[in-house]
């Protein structure tokens, strides 16, 4: 069991920053997952939560000890890598139990132990086998076991799943909530690929050169993201982003279209804008668009991709705006056609184009 404390814990490499000092707490138990692009500084927050990295400012506390000095060793912390290292020579069973070897760990709790891991990994066919005739999922299976058997009090792993193919990560996905479940052991999870963030955390640190972008649950990044980061990052396709003029209830899109602003947003964007309006960036997701003759905003369709259960609408307003819509299949598109849609006015959501912050609705 273990809360994770983050306090003002930066990193700087000569002059610059992989980290800026950030502050997040990780609570007992939960999946946080860091995702960002690459070379935003996920491996190095992890890192330093591990102590296999040095902080050059801040604080790590681990149930409520500050233990950002204390060696790794002695920080009950247990780390899955990409590529993680099996030793050739042992079968996978000797590979799992090696820890509690090297910890002088009695014989029958390392049966035990080691017995339980080889249950829940379901990995008892591949005891006796060592790793170079095991697939890489294997390997990564008899990994986890491994770290599992120490029972520690939180997990890291940096991007575990990434040297495996697609139909794999999606099992070991699973394989890996189904053990966070089990164990319900604090796990930092790092990535860059956003579909797995959203399916496996509790909460995201959205990370960008080296800053904290937004922390929040799968929902709250996807549907209120905090800036124009995250409303790309989040999301494939990313959130509809579409630059207008509001003035006096009236928000002007591309290709001339008037979009009457929800009553409920009017005030927040007099405030933000001054009263005269001015420039604002609407965003939506593409599951907001309602295509009906009814719209008020017109577009042209530009492609149509068929996804099985849906289809996905480029749409084209004015000239080279594009915003996805996902449509029914049922009904074609062909491309050229002239179309209206709407809004859902609950989903739809304002960024100031100066700050590239997210603008709240309310006061
Ligand atoms: N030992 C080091 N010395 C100097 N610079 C470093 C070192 N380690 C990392 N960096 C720099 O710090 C920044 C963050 O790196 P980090 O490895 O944490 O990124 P990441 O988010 O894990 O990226 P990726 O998705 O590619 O793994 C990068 O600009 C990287 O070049
Ligand atoms: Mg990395």
């Amino acid at each position: 069991m273990a809360t994770i404390q983050l306090e003002h814990v930066e990193k700087k490499f000569g002059t610059s920053y992989a980290v800026q000092p950030m502050d997040l707490t990780i609570n007992d138990g939960e999946f946080l997952v860091l995702l960002g692009p690459s070379g935003c500084g996920k491996t190095t927050t992890l890192r330093m939560i591990s102590g296999l990295e040095t902080v050059t400012g801040g604080k790590i506390k681990l149930n409520g000890r500050d233990v950002t000095w204390v060696h790794p060793s002695e920080r009950d912390i247990a780390f899955v890598f990409q590529f993680f290292a099996l030793y050739p020579n042992m079968s996978a069973r000797d590979n799992v139990a090696f820890p509690l070897q090297a910890q002088k760990v009695p014989v029958d709790e390392v049966k035990k132990r080691v017995d339980d891991a080889i249950e829940l990994l379901q990995i008892g066919h591949l005891a006796n086998l060592r790793p170079g005739s095991l697939s890489s999922g294997d390997q990564q299976r008899v990994a986890l076991a491994r770290a599992l058997v120490r029972q520690p009090a939180a997990f890291l792993m940096d991007e575990p799943l990434g040297a495996l193919d697609a139909d794999f990560r999606e099992t070991m996905r699973a394989e890996i909530k189904r053990l966070h479940i089990a164990k319900k052991a604090t796990t930092v999870y790092v990535t860059h690929d956003q579909i797995e963030a959203m399916a496996m955390s509790d909460r995201i640190v959205v990370m960008s050169n080296a800053v904290v972008q937004q922390v929040g649950t799968p929902a709250e990044v996807y549907h209120s993201p905090s800036n124009l980061f995250v409303a790309r990052f989040i999301g494939s396709p990313g959130m509809n982003l579409l630059t207008g003029q509001y003035h006096d209830g009236i928000l002007t899109l591309p290709g001339a279209n008037r979009f009457p602003v929800p009553d409920d947003w009017k005030k927040a964007l007099t405030r933000e804008l001054s009263s005269a309006g001015g420039e604002v960036i609407l965003g939506f997701r593409p599951e907001a668009v309602q295509v009906s003759s009814l719209g008020s905003i017109e577009a042209e369709v530009y492609a149509s991709d068929l996804y099985g259960g849906f289809a996905m609408l480029h749409l084209e307003l004015g000239a080279s705006n594009i915003v996805h819509a996902r449509a029914s299949r049922h009904t074609s598109y062909p491309i050229g056609t002239q179309i209206k849609f709407t809004l859902d006015p609950s989903m739809i959501r304002f960024f100031n184009p100066k700050t590239e912050l997210s603008i709240r609705k309310e006061a």
